[in-house]
């Protein structure tokens, strides 16, 4: 039997399999009217045919709690009922395909309210429907960019209860993971890293004052996610700064407490959070992050990053360093993915019923 298809269970979920699709936005929401942040026939059509084609998990792309919380003002939102309806066609759906659909909550912080990133992905104001950014502090994330607008303590709590209502919307749109996204230099992250909070009351400064963000974040979701549902949680291990920044050290210690809190598996990405950095990537870069977490915790992990090829995915499940793997752009290459890894390792691929003449 191979790892990567054997199921997985966590709480009172199971996974057909261990080939995982991880957020990726498609910036292809409505910017205005009724219809905005809601999912549309694009959406439908790019995550009908990765459940199609087999993989295990889908993580829908980063999905904003609140407008300002959006990457972009293309971005998919989970702050309104309609958006829920929309949401439901494409749960709905892959569940008939023998796929778990997941979601990323999320919310963009100071690198809100930017292009999409076919256009440059640089910021935009008001006259290409944006708006200020909002962070921690009022760093921007590189010069140029727009200063934020420093969150108040009221502010903060807001936000926190946006994560929850997001989460509540979530489970109504029929989702069966939620994953909270901790990652990319993004609102959670931004609090997380004193590269990007510096401030001086009790959501900085020291380690356990930036992560009280993130865990309120977590203990709110998890108080309306269903004990039987499981939890994610994205990190970005480290800022990959020299000093100054989130180290995988931190990452270590924040896992172990993230599972006290009820989180169930840590999706581990690296970067995002300062401009400017070297990162040397090459197939599996990240790896190695998601593999020590997993060493010195209990907390179950996915690795992700430049995943691309079979017997490699096998690898990294059989040598124990992660439980899942995610396949970004390499599902965007091919949706099918999963169906063509588990004929070549011998399991028994998914095909659905319309195209059993294709087995
Ligand atoms: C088009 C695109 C959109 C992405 N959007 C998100 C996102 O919404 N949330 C997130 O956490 N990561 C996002 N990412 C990062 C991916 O989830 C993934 O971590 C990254 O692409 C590395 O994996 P890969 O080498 O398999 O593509 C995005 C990546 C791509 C290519």
């Amino acid at each position: 039997m191979s790892a990567l298809f054997e199921p997985y269970t966590l709480r009172e979920l199971t996974i057909p399999n261990r080939v995982w699709m991880p957020p990726m936005c498609q910036y292809s929401a409505a910017p205005e009217g009724p219809l905005t942040g809601a999912p549309n026939d694009w959406h439908f059509a790019h995550y009908a045919a990765r459940a199609t084609g087999g993989t295990g998990l889908i993580i829908v792309e980063a999905t904003a709690v609140s407008p300002e919380g959006r990457i972009s003002p293309y971005d998919l939102g989970i702050w309104n009922d309609t958006q829920v309806e929309a949401f439901r066609r494409i749960t709905d759906f892959l569940k008939t395909q023998n796929t778990v659909p997941g979601i990323q909550l999320a919310h963009a912080g100071r690198k809100a309210s930017t292009e999409r990133t076919w256009k440059g992905g640089e910021p935009v104001g008001p006259e290409a429907y944006g708006w200020q950014p909002l962070a921690p502090s009022a760093v921007p994330f590189q010069e140029g960019h727009p200063v934020p607008a420093e969150l108040t303590v009221e502010q903060i709590r807001e936000t926190v209860a946006l994560f929850a209502d997001a989460a509540r919307r979530a489970l109504a749109a029929g989702f069966e993971v939620a994953e909270i996204h901790g990652a990319h230099g993004y609102l959670i992250n931004e609090f997380l890293s004193p590269h990007s909070n510096q401030r001086d009351d009790e959501y900085g400064g020291s380690y356990e004052n930036r992560v009280r963000f993130a865990l309120e974040v977590v203990d709110a979701v998890r108080a309306v996610w269903p004990e039987d549902k499981p939890l994610f949680f994205r990190i970005s291990a480290t800022d990959w700064l020299e000093e100054g920044g989130w180290t995988t050290d931190d990452t270590v210690r924040f896992a172990a407490e993230l599972q006290e809190h009820g989180v169930d598996l840590l999706d581990v990405s690296t970067g995002g959070n300062a401009s400017g950095v070297r990162i040397v990537t090459g197939p599996g870069y990240q790896v190695p992050f998601a593999a020590r977490v997993k060493a010195e915790t209990t907390l179950p992990v996915a690795a992700v990053g430049l995943i691309t090829d079979v017997e490699q995915a096998e690898k990294i499940l059989a040598n124990g360093e992660a439980d899942a793997v995610l396949l970004g752009r390499e599902l965007l290459r091919n949706p099918s993915w999963a169906r063509h890894a588990a004929r070549e390792l011998g399991a028994e691929p998914f095909v659905p019923d319309q195209y059993h003449r294709s087995v």
